[in-house]
Order: C-alpha cells, then sequence, then structure tokens
C-alpha cells in the first residue's frame, strides 16, 4: 500500500531514482534544509511494506504576474498561487498512479489553503514537454502551446472536483 506522508528524516532519501538528477538530489540535499525553515512542504508517497520512497512532492507559496492584456489595466497584476515546486515518481514504479496520487493530494491541500488564505492558482513549471502533459492530463493548461508553465485556477479545481 502506498502512503503519503509529510517529510520526514527516517525514510533513505539516497536510494530515490526517478532519472531526473535534479530532483534526485534536491530530495537528498535540500528538502530537509527547506522544511526546517518552512520554505516549502514535502510529502513522501512511501511503500508500507519496505518503507522505499516511491515518490515525492513539494509546494510552496507564491505570486504569479498575469500575462499583460492589452486595453486592461491587469499590468503588473500579482495573483497569490500556490506552486508545484517538485513532483518526482522513482522510475521503477511511475506508470501505476503514483504520481497522480501525489496530485490528488496536493489538490487536497491547495483547497485547503484556499479556503483559509486568498488563492487564485496553482501553477507548475514543468521540467519537459513530457511532465508538461502530465499536468495538462490533471487540468492545467498553458497560455502558449510550447510553454512549459502550467496553470489551474482555484475554481477550476474546484469545478472539476479533482480533490475527491
Ligand atoms: C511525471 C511523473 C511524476 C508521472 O508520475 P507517474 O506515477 O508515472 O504517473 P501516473 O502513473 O499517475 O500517470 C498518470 C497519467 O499521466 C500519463 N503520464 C505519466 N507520465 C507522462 C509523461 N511523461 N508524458 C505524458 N503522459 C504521462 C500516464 O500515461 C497516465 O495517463 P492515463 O491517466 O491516461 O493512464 C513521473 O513520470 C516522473 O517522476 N517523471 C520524472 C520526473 C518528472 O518529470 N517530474 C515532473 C517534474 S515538473
Amino acid at each position: 500500500m502506498i502512503l503519503i506522508i509529510p517529510f520526514a528524516r527516517t525514510y533513505d532519501r539516497a536510494a530515490f531514482d526517478c532519472g531526473v538528477p535534479s530532483l534526485n538530489d534536491w530530495l537528498k540535499f535540500q528538502a530537509g534544509q527547506k522544511e526546517r525553515r518552512g520554505n516549502t512542504r514535502t510529502f513522501l508517497a512511501v511503500e508500507s511494506d519496505s518503507n522505499e520512497i516511491v515518490g515525492y512532492y513539494a509546494s510552496l507559496a507564491a505570486n504569479v504576474e498575469l500575462p499583460v492584456r492589452e486595453g486592461t489595466s491587469l499590468r503588473g497584476y500579482l495573483q497569490p498561487a500556490i506552486r508545484l515546486a517538485r513532483l518526482a515518481v522513482s522510475s521503477n514504479a511511475q506508470g501505476k498512479g503514483i504520481g497522480s496520487l501525489l496530485m490528488r493530494h496536493f489538490f487536497v491541500l491547495a483547497l485547503e489553503v484556499a479556503d483559509r488564505v486568498g488563492v487564485e492558482l496553482i501553477v507548475v513549471d514543468a521540467v519537459d514537454d513530457g511532465a508538461r502533459d502530465f499536468y495538462v492530463r490533471q487540468g492545467f493548461s498553458s497560455s502558449e502551446p510550447a510553454s512549459l508553465f502550467v496553470a489551474m485556477s482555484i475554481s477550476t479545481l474546484r469545478s472539476i472536483g479533482k480533490h475527491v
């Protein structure tokens, strides 16, 4: 069974390998420090029998500037957002729904925050085209087809019911 739990140092992070060195290293070398400082909050997907970390995500508060629209007064308007800063599933566990499980956990968290603190958007900078396609399947969209920056409004998240 896969459990999603708040970051804890007791699990073996050194063994985690999602195939993207920067995402492996982030979990090994940065997640703990950033957790301590309150810079990011990380959740781990852990296989309950083996205690192996099979995935993780990290999020943080963000301000996102809207693309400038001609004829509007929205230039420089910053939208309060939650950024999915990191998401990764170990190579041997990919394609089994763990990424989707972590996303659902993040969606619930984002809606809980948005009930208490002003938040308009959830946003992600996808690491590559494949990751962007994954996020688009999850309900995100990009303002330009080639852009790796994808977003979803909290109202869209509520309406598509991804949190249930
Ligand atoms: C992207 C990633 C998190 C997806 O996790 P996963 O557990 O493999 O995804 P799931 O099994 O939940 O797949 C969910 C759906 O997305 C699709 N999908 C998964 N990875 C995809 C990719 N790279 N490109 C396109 N579609 C993808 C699956 O086919 C599946 O589609 P379905 O619902 O129609 O069956 C994982 O592949 C990963 O960690 N990749 C390496 C690191 C990375 O790219 N992280 C994103 C950083 S921004």
